[in-house]
């Protein structure tokens, strides 16, 4: 299905119905409604004006739309802000109060927040959840986003002083596991404990881990209470919410997706592009400028897909420049279709463009939707027609996901790590994660991207890019299930308490392979050294650990100076550095080919992935490329050679 965000609340109510019947004629079928609208909803305590989105409801459903509504609780009202000011966090980092006037200015901690939101979301689930028209619920809007996630608050810091209480028992586990007596910093009561802001130089990591995940659990308790609040009045209707890249929200997004049907994902990928490389050169970035990274949407989708292993909506979709990155370019022709695609290859059963008209005021006017201001086609209107038309022709997206041979595991844990103890100003965990992800899909493979506690039992190669903290129950899943496995550095790092293990890193993984990280060293980007595998050198790069060695124990790949950089033993492998893409995708297509996984060598454009009997090629380049087709092969989609910019699908059965 395809679908739009729709603001009615922004427009005449004379153009409603016209807009409606111009969604059904698009072969749109669902349309969003009314995350931000609280201010129209409730423009003052208790006096509820809800006459209007009855009428917008009926109107889009007298054209066969569907309706998704929102718990509008990323924008709490003036009103409500000036009643309880202290509903407003406080800055992390500058420990300025965030103010009022654009949207997200709450905090996750506030109990009066916490009552405020589940008052609104009962109050409209309570009127709407058994509305015909309306199939399924948004929960507020992109949780965490503007880094929300974080508040230096009074009560962020009572909250955290409970949730140490609850977690450690005692002030002397608590100074225990933190490692206080360090620098004097031990404390005598719960009552004392400050949060790991403000200080003057770095705060213990372990206090610092306690802070992170007290702040994803406030998270996780705040969303909980909506989904169930929705799931009381609207028996029947899915849940879900529409996920910023899982790395940014700084939570468990495993645990912030548990109470959902499935997740959504809103798919920015010029606007991403912009902001996540803006570090490349311009020769390089101008390749990508007007077509987003050629793996960036489909590293985020095989995130938000894994969250459950279910299928998921994107919930909203480029159509054209956008307004909040540091440029906004256009997309070349050709590339709203091509990314409409890569989410359908990629187990998107919805894709829903943002937005149906640009707004000609406040915050988003300079960002594109389906239609301009004036009610006219924007650029990329015919485009989005034919795409939908097409896809919608082909019937693919009834088409149900297979498992992937390869899963890539994600932990909160990695991105906490990289933030808390970097050991290297330029080193990140998504970075690591994001390299790991490109070699595989290098190799033209599907990869589910899943959680340590996912079930691993129908994969052959698993590769774990970051995973400091490893419980008991990962190590006894990796010793029972049959898969390869591939640890990278720093896997096994660290206690649960973010202290170093007794028995040296990787801690409990030393029951899979008898090995032990005697020292660590960081290096410069500009620096990189020799890495030395099957007669070929790549590059060690930024991050190398030496390694002690057990019993049969092979060394895979070796530094210029002979020393092992990655080892193997029976089923799995450690990679002592971080090291560049080719190292990675000769050892991951070794392992492959052991397994007997399938890979094959696209161009450097061009990006394969298959959705149950569909194979997808998409081509992000501007040059034509070659379709690994067999034989036998009939292209649905596109043709030999692929043109730039165009798409290929064929069966696979
Ligand atoms: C999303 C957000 C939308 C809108 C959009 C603009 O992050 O959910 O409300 O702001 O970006 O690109």
């Amino acid at each position: 299905m395809f679908g739009v965000c729709y603001y009615p609340e922004h427009w005449p109510e004379a153009m409603w119905a016209d807009d409606a019947r111009r969604m059904a004629e698009l072969g749109l079928e669902v349309v969003r409604l009314a995350e931000f609208a609280w201010s129209r909803i409730e423009p003052e305590r208790d006096r509820f004006e809800f006459d209007w989105l009855d009428r917008a409801i009926d109107v889009l459903a007298a054209e066969g739309l569907k309706v998704v509504l929102c718990t509008p609780t990323a924008t709490p009202p003036k009103w409500l802000i000036d009643e309880h000011p202290d509903i407003l966090p406080r800055d992390p980092e500058s420990g300025l109060t965030r103010g009022f006037g654009s949207r997200r200015h709450y905090d996750f901690s506030s109990p009066v927040y916490l009552a405020e939101s589940e008052r609104i979301s009962t109050i409209i689930a309570a009127r709407y959840g058994q509305h015909p028209a309306v199939v399924g619920w948004q929960t507020d809007n992109e949780l965490c986003c503007h880094d929300t996630t974080l508040s230096g608050s009074a009560s962020a810091r009572t909250g955290f002083q409970r949730w140490c209480r609850e977690t450690y028992g005692t002030i002397d586990a608590l100074n225990n596991a933190w490692g206080t007596v360090f620098w004097s910093m031990e404390y005598r009561r719960f009552e004392d404990i400050e949060l790991p802001l403000y200080a003057v130089t770095e705060c213990s990591p372990s206090h610092q881990l306690a802070f992170r995940r007290y702040a994803s659990d406030a998270v996780v308790q705040f969303h909980q209470r909506q989904v169930d609040i929705i799931r009381e009045h609207a028996p029947q209707r899915f849940v879900t919410h529409n996920f910023i890249p899982p790395v940014d929200t700084g939570v468990d997004n495993a645990a912030l997706a548990a109470p959902l049907d499935f997740p959504s994902y809103d798919n920015y990928p010029l606007g991403r592009s912009d902001l996540r490389f803006k570090h490349w050169s311009p020769e390089r970035f101008g390749d990508i400028m007007r077509t987003g990274h050629p793996d960036f949407s489909a590293y985020t989708f095989d995130q938000i897909r894994g969250l459950q292993r279910t299928g998921f909506w994107v919930m909203e979709q480029q159509p054209g420049p956008v307004n909040w990155a540091d440029a906004n370019p256009k997309p070349l022709p050709g590339m709203v279709r091509l990314w409409t695609w890569e989410a359908v290859a990629h187990g998107a059963d919805v894709v829903s463009y943002f937005r149906w008209r640009q707004a000609p005021f406040a915050q988003e006017q300079m960002h594109a939707g389906l239609r301009r201001p004036d009610d006219s086609p924007s650029e990329t209107w015919p485009e989005i027609e034919a795409t939908i038309r097409e896809i919608l022709d082909l019937g693919v997206m009834n088409e149900a996901q297979r498992h992937a041979d390869v899963a890539m595991i994600t932990d909160a844990h990695g991105y906490w790590l990289s933030d808390i103890e970097k050991q290297h100003a330029s080193l990140t965990f998504d970075d690591v994660q994001f390299d790991v992800y490109r070699a595989l899909r290098a190799l033209g493979i599907n990869i589910d991207i899943v959680s340590p506690q996912a079930d691993l039992s129908a994969y052959r190669l698993v590769v774990v890019p970051c995973l400091p903290v490893v419980d008991a129950s990962f190590v006894e899943q990796a010793q029972r299930v049959l898969a390869q496995f591939v640890f990278l550095p720093r896997c096994g790092s660290k206690t649960d308490q973010f202290n170093l293990p007794g028995a040296l890193p990787p801690g409990a993984l030393q029951a899979l392979l008898p090995i032990k990280v005697s020292s660590v060293e960081t290096l410069r980007p500009d620096c990189s050294e020799a890495l030395n595998i099957d007669d070929q050198v790549f590059a060690s790069r930024l991050w190398r650990e030496t390694l002690l060695i057990g019993d049969d124990v092979d060394i895979v790949a070796r530094y210029g100076d002979n020393e092992a950089a990655a080892v193997r033993k029976d089923r799995f492998t450690y990679i002592a550095t971080l090291s560049c893409r080719g190292f990675l995708e000769h050892l991951f297509r070794s392992s492959c080919d052991e397994l007997g996984i399938e890979t094959s060598q696209p161009s450097s454009a061009l990006r394969l992935r298959q959705r149950g009997r569909y194979q997808f090629a998409l081509n992000y380049g501007s040059t034509t490329a070659e379709l690994p087709l067999n034989d036998d092969d009939t292209l649905l989609v596109g043709r030999q050679p692929l043109s730039p910019h165009d798409v290929a699908v064929w069966r696979k059965d």
